[in-house]
């Protein structure tokens, strides 16, 4: 018998669980695992699956380009190429006190940013958790609950210590409101949604000015604001990270939805071009290119799981890309893959299975957790096993789950590659090199992620793609949106508004 090994410690999770560990490992086999040889076969398996070799990378890099030139041209295409009436970047010396509310993925968010010029800014804020009720019920009951958390947070931090407000009668505060979905606009502070993405139904939206229904929120609460912008999260990205680090070029979501944003030649945008803007202008563009290949899936490599995934998604045949590779999906492809070999009688023989049988249990957090276990034994890989599905696990079989987060995170990253390097070869990025700003808890937690999309250009561009490099950015959510609010003050101030 092989001596037992402990090993504890506690990990907190993205859903807010504390994981206690307190494991150790025993190889004596008294249930029917699979073998080491068993494993490595259907390694083997899943490797041609998910790995994606340059050619079929630049074959991507082809059509993606393709796309996004489609939707520069003509309004409704797949990859919508949204204009965002965000014109050219920051000066780096706008200043002053903005509010940003943030309805992305998973949290609601409040800041307040006080912006102090050259390039510095400081920030408070605080987070509240959406319920998935929120994220299903009516749309206007989101927008009040999101006009009720920005009343508190107001007179919280607006008032003295008596209580007295410290606003002067009828101010208001300027507001750049950060939503995170498809939204076509008319101007900066207009957006009809085009359709939820990231697991989002909420009733009654879908088609609908969210803008004007979010107004409708903040009146009934009687909030003293004033939305000046409404912005996505990687416009904002776009525009915090060029306000500390001017050679940004574009920015990239890898959250739970993955999306990206770049400056564009308004004399490019060929379907605005009745509205008469100037053609020496710069607008940011918003590409929502999680929509890549949806619907007809002519040029991804989806596996048999990708496409359990869409199918039993609540928006089937949609956010193609996104679905490969973002923080929502990622665990899920993990656990069908899992499944599968259950069904097929290789894992867990004589074991109870079903606390793994439930879709969306298996959380993308585990896979990083999975690839960054330092012990040889992974100690941490048995607790993840144990204490959320109650199965045991032998090290073959641990060495697998590792390998198979490891296949899918490299897939991911590298199909995100895919994405920048369409952009790039676009614009016309490479020789000179760029800077692109990147945030969301794929990137930042994910051991490796920065560096499989930095390999993944590599493999593209050759030499070269080591021009084009990612780094963390700059706070897009919140102060990116404080920034927009403020060049936007300026541009109606200048009387520039709506869209000169
Ligand atoms: C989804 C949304 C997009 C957002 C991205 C990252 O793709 O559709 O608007 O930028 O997630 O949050």
């Amino acid at each position: 018998m092989v001596a037992s090994r402990r090993g504890s410690g506690s990990i907190t999770l993205p859903s807010g669980q504390t994981m206690a560990i307190h494991t150790r490992t025993h190889e004596d086999e008294d249930l029917p695992h699979a073998t080491k040889k068993t494993m490595a076969d259907h390694l083997r398996k899943y490797e041609s699956l998910f790995t994606l070799t340059p050619q079929r990378m630049r074959m991507i890099v082809e059509a993606f380009k393709d796309s996004l030139e489609l939707g520069l041209k003509k309004p409704e295409q797949v990859v919508p190429m949204i204009p965002t009436f965000v014109f050219g970047w920051p000066s780096g010396k706008e200043s002053g006190d903005f509010l940003a509310l943030d309805l992305g993925g998973t949290n609601l968010r409040v800041c307040l940013v006080t912006l102090q010029g050259e390039g510095k800014f400081e920030m408070t804020q605080t987070k509240y958790r959406l319920t998935e009720e929120q994220k299903q019920d009516e749309g206007q009951k989101l927008f009040d609950f999101c006009a009720e958390c920005l009343k508190t947070f107001v007179d919280t931090n607006f008032t003295d210590g008596d209580g007295k407000s410290l606003l002067k009668p009828g101010e208001m505060l300027p507001l750049g409101f950060t939503f995170s979905y498809p939204c076509v606009q008319e101007r900066i502070d207009h957006g009809k949604l085009i359709r939820w993405t990231k697991g989002f139904g909420a009733l009654n939206t879908e088609g609908r000015d969210v803008a004007e229904m979010f107004r409708r929120s903040i009146q009934k609460y009687k909030v003293p604001v004033v939305m000046t912008a409404l912005i996505n999260d990687t416009t904002g990205t776009l525009i915090a990270s060029s306000y500390v680090n001017p050679r940004t070029k574009i920015a990239v979501i890898f959250g739970t939805g993955c999306n990206a944003a770049y400056m564009e030649n308004v004399k490019d945008i060929d379907k605005i071009k009745d509205l008469g803007i100037d053609e020496k202008a710069q607008m940011a563009i918003n590409c929502e290119w999680g929509a890549f290949d949806s619907f007809e899936h002519e040029h991804l490599p989806r596996t048999k799981y990708d496409i359990i995934v869409d199918e039993t998604s609540n928006k089937p045949g949609e956010q193609a890309f996104e679905k490969l590779i973002s923080g929502r999906y990622l665990g899920e492809i993990l656990r069908l893959v899992i499944c599968e070999l259950i069904d097929e009688g290789v894992l867990f023989l004589g074991q109870e299975t079903y606390k793994l049988e439930t879709p969306y249990v298996f959380e993308t957090a585990f896979l990083s957790l999975m690839e960054s276990d330092p012990t040889d034994e992974l100690l941490m890989i048995i607790g993840i096993f144990t204490h959320f599905f109650a199965v045991e696990t032998t090290l073959a079989e641990r060495q697998f789950f590792r390998a198979l987060a490891m296949l899918i995170g490299r897939r991911a990253a590298r199909l995100s590659a895919c994405g920048i390097a369409a952009i790039v070869s676009k614009m016309g990025y490479l020789d000179e090199g760029c800077l692109v700003g990147a945030d969301g808890s794929l990137y930042n937690k994910y051991p490796g992620f920065a560096e499989r999309v930095h390999e993944g250009l590599f493999d593209v561009f050759g030499e070269k793609g080591r021009n084009i490099i990612t780094h963390h950015a700059e706070d897009g959510s919140g102060v990116g949106s404080a920034i927009i609010a403020a060049m936007t003050k300026v541009r109606r101030d200048a009387g520039l508004y709506p869209n000169v």
